[in-house]
């Protein structure tokens, strides 16, 4: 058993790839993926218990709040919590730390992965992708010191009541959004998408991908096809992608990642 476990939700891989720069900096860490049921949920023997991942819709992403319910924490263990946002942290701290009471709990703004929504770079206040990335290396940095040093935080999370609310409707929205995946003519039948589908959402037919109705927006599908060939209706063809150039699609599919 590692000394550190992070539980970690990430669609476009800015999440895993924070996730990853803090468990290099506590040692020892296993980062146990929640795109799907975690496969390890007894996390009794770590000393230290971290989350990182979206905002999604104002909330927790997928069925992240059912996953951590799921996990058994030892008593007298140190948990925390990074949520990654593009415009506002939502309630998504608030809803871990009432299932596991968060000792330390932090945000960060990045780009939006919401690619129907906006393009990526239209932040505010504006920044480059770059500095969007630089931004989250610092801040990976201090959490992981914060955390070896046993910083508590004195607040808990915000409750944002019109966000839970908001988050409450995501997955209406969702099965309204999901009949308008489709594949263009750069589709070249590769599978990524395929594979990709936390879900088991996706497959082939003739070679083209077939959306079914379970998609929960993780849109790792959308950022990370090779040749930019899904579209969520008209509004994204001529959206830039923005996933993550530090993860690879394999490995946002593992399910334990093991960091020394
Ligand atoms: C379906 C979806 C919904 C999102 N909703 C919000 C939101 O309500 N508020 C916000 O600030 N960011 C929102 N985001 C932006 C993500 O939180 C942000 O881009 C994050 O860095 C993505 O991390 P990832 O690459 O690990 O998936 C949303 C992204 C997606 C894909």
């Amino acid at each position: 058993m590692s000394e550190n476990i992070i539980y970690c939700y990430s669609g476009a891989g800015h999440c895993l790839d924070m996730a990853k720069s803090i468990a290099r900096k506590l040692g020892d860490t296993d980062i146990v993926m929640m795109r799907s049921f975690p496969a390890k949920t007894d996390a009794r023997e770590a000393k230290r218990v971290g989350f990182v991942f979206s905002c999604m819709a104002g909330g927790l992403p997928g069925d992240v709040e059912e996953y951590v319910k799921a996990i058994q924490i030892a008593p007298d263990a140190y948990t925390f919590a990074v949520e990654q946002y593009a415009g506002y942290l939502g309630c998504g701290l608030r809803k871990i730390d009432e299932i596991v009471p968060l000792t330390y709990w932090t945000g960060i703004s990045n780009h939006s992965t919401a690619i129907w929504l906006m393009p990526h770079i239209l932040t505010f206040p504006p920044t480059t992708p770059a500095a969007a990335q630089a931004r989250i290396d610092r801040k990976a940095a201090e959490v992981g010191a914060l955390v070896l040093a046993g910083k508590r935080s004195e607040k808990r999370p915000p409750k944002e009541a019109a966000f839970a609310l908001m988050s409450k409707g995501l997955g209406k929205s969702h099965a309204r959004r999901v009949r308008k995946f489709a594949a263009n003519d750069k589709c070249i039948g590769c599978g990524t998408c395929v594979q990709l589908c936390p879900r088991e959402n996706i497959r082939l037919v003739e070679g083209r991908p077939s959306f079914g109705a379970s998609c929960m927006g993780c849109l790792s599908c959308v950022q990370f096809c090779p040749t930019q060939a899904i579209d969520i209706g008209k509004i994204t063809t001529k959206r830039e992608r923005f996933p993550c150039s530090r993860v690879t699609p394999a490995e946002l599919c593992q399910k334990i990642i093991h960091i020394d």
